[in-house]
């Protein structure tokens, strides 16, 4: 798979599940707006299986590089960036991996059994294009045990490997090319936002500020039934020059920590 198929792949998949990102994209595109993604972000677990690790090698096989680590002590994750070395109009990957290690023997044991359905030795292109290994492998009440420790575990348990976000750049937009912007649009066409944390996530400070949308829902089987979970959301981000004129290209770990939330079920 190269990175056009990964890309191609990544956003049809998404859009199936996350309709109001292409309801957003339609409508900024009717307006004269020319799209571009400034990052997609991906999640797995740290098993031997599937860890950060076999992500890594694949895109580092299609030319990007490891850039900056990012900790997320309290949600128990850590995460790289990923730029293309050669043509930085691709867009950045973001991945993240939940620490396994740091959570109980049942809600471990309970992770396996689901990685058990993930193919010997399959390489990252085998796994994305699996997407959910152990799709209807658990019942409702599990994946609810799941969410109580970690919404990021029962959304990689519902959802599998696919892009969790696309994220419009808004340096790339005419009329919207502010979160202020964006986020009021976003409003006025019945969107609703990420407030957690503040609906702008940075500041010109940090060199990065971003918001994005609430994610989506939907029915998915599990083996007892189907039921509804919190698929994909849309964010939006705009980056600011650094004193070297160029403009940041990292992450900020504290807003992304918030950002994390858009994918939590809120009643
Ligand atoms: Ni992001």
């Amino acid at each position: 798979m190269n990175l056009e198929k990964f890309f191609e792949k990544s956003w049809i998949d998404y859009i199936k599940v996350t309709p109001s990102a292409k309801k957003i994209l339609d409508l900024l595109e009717s307006e004269g707006e020319i799209i571009k993604n400034d990052h997609i972000a991906l999640r797995t677990f740290s098993h031997p299986k599937v860890h950060l690790d076999l992500f890594s090698e694949y895109f580092i096989s299609q030319g990007y590089l490891k850039k900056d680590k990012y900790l997320f002590p309290d949600k128990k994750l850590r995460a790289f960036h990923f730029e293309h070395q050669v043509n930085p109009e691709l867009p950045k990957i973001f991945v993240s991996e939940l620490d396994l290690s740091s959570f109980n023997e049942n809600y471990q044991t309970l992770i396996d059994r689901l990685i058990e359905k993930v193919p010997e030795k399959a390489t990252f292109e085998e796994l994305y294009e699996l997407g959910n290994p152990w799709a209807g492998g658990l019942t409702y009440k599990e994946y609810e045990f799941l969410k109580n420790e970690s919404e990021y575990a029962a959304w990689l348990a519902g959802m599998g490997f696919r892009a969790n976000h696309f994220t419009v750049s808004l340096n790339h937009l005419k009329k919207y090319n502010s979160v202020q912007k964006i986020n009021a649009f976003l409003k006025e066409s019945g969107f609703s936002l990420n407030e957690a944390g503040g609906a702008i996530k940075g500041s010109p400070d940090t060199f990065l500020e971003q918001s994005s949308t609430m994610a989506d829902r939907l029915k998915i089987p599990f083996s007892d039934g189907s039921f509804e979970v919190s698929t994909c959301y849309y964010e939006f981000s705009l980056r600011y020059k650094l004193k070297d004129g160029k403009y940041f290209q990292g992450f900020v770990a504290q807003s992304a920590g918030k950002i994390f939330e858009s994918t939590d079920l809120k009643d």
